[in-house]
C-alpha cells in the first residue's frame, strides 16, 4: 500500500468481506514505519537496485499483515528469504529472538548478510545461499515462513514444496505462508508481468484454497487468513499452527 490506508480484506475461502484494515495493525507495523526500515536497513547496500527494490518492498507486499502473525520471540526458518527483508525487518524491531533465512540467489543472499552486518543483526540472523531443491535445513525454528515464494516454483513441485514447509514445524510451532492471488486473473497478469520483468521468469500463481487443503491435509490447524489488494498486485496470506 503507498498510504496506510484502510484496506478491505477479502476471505479467499469464502469470498467474505472481512472489513479489516491495515491501520488497525500496531504502528511498528504500518507501511509507513516499515518502508523507513526497510530503507534504513540497505542504506549502505552497494548494490544500488537492491537498496531501491528492498526500501520500495513494503509498499507493495502487506509486510505488517504477515509480520503481525508472527509471535514475539521466535525462532524463524524464512524459506526463499531474497535480500532477507521479512527477518531484518523483524530482528530490528526485536520481535523474533533469531532467525535463519535461505535463497537461491547468491547476490540476494549477500546483501542480506550486508544489512545484518550493518544493522548489528549478525548475531541473531543468518543468511545461507541454499535451494528449496535441496530440501529443508536441519535446526530448531518453531516458526517456518515463505513470502512470495510459491509462485516461482514450478507447478509439478508446488505442493511437494509446501508439504515440505509443513513438515518442518514442530509440535507447537507455526506455518506463515504468503503469496500472490491466482484470481482476479487481470491481478495474477499485473504480477506475471512484474516477475517477468523483475525476475525474468513466467511464474504460477497457485489460489489459497488450493494451498489450504495440501496443509490442512498435513495435520496444521488454520489460524488466520487474509486478502489484500496493494496497488494492481493481490495479496494472500494463511497461518496455522501445529499442535502441541
Ligand atoms: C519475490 S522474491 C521474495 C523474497 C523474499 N521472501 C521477500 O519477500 O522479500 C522470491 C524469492 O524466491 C527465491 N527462490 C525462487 N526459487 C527458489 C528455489 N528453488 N530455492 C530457493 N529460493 C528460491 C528467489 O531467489 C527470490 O529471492
Amino acid at each position: 500500500m503507498s498510504r496506510d490506508e484502510p484496506c478491505i480484506r477479502i476471505d479467499p475461502l469464502t469470498l467474505r468481506s472481512m472489513d479489516t484494515n491495515l491501520s488497525s495493525l500496531s504502528p511498528q507495523f504500518s507501511t509507513t514505519a516499515l518502508s523507513a526500515e526497510a530503507r534504513a536497513l540497505y542504506q549502505a547496500e552497494p548494490d544500488a537496485r537492491i537498496r531501491l527494490l528492498q526500501g520500495l518492498r513494503p509498499h507493495i507486499c502487506p509486510f505488517g499483515d504477515v509480520m503481525a502473525q508472527i509471535p514475539a520471540g521466535a525462532s524463524v526458518l524464512d524459506v526463499g528469504c531474497g535480500a532477507g527483508l521479512f527477518l531484518l525487518l523483524l530482528g530490528r524491531q526485536a520481535h523474533i529472538r533469531d532467525g535463519l533465512g535461505f535463497d537461491v540467489s547468491v547476490p540476494a543472499v549477500e546483501a542480506a548478510q550486508r544489512a545484518a552486518e550493518t544493522s548489528g543483526l549478525a548475531e541473531t540472523l543468518t543468511f545461507q545461499v541454499r535451494s528449496i531443491e535441496e530440501g529443508m535445513p536441519e535446526g530448531h525454528w518453531n516458526v517456518v515462513t515463505s513470502v512470495d515464494v510459491l509462485h516461482h516454483v514450478p507447478v509439478s513441485q508446488q505442493r511437494s514444496f509446501v508439504e515440505s514447509l509443513c513438515e518442518r514445524v514442530p509440535r507447537g510451532g507455526r506455518l506463515v505462508i504468503k503469496d500472490m492471488v491466482a484470481r482476479p486473473r487481470w491481478r495474477a497478469w499485473a504480477n506475471q508481468m512484474h516477475d517477468l520483468v523483475m525476475a525474468r521468469q513466467w511464474v504460477h500463481q497457485v489460489g489459497p484454497e488450493e494451498v489450504d487443503g495440501w496443509i490442512q491435509a498435513k495435520g496444521l490447524s488454520r489460524v488466520y487468513r487474509s486478502r489484500i489488494n496493494s496497488w494492481w498486485y493481490g495479496h494472500w496470506t494463511l497461518v496455522y499452527d501445529r499442535a502441541s
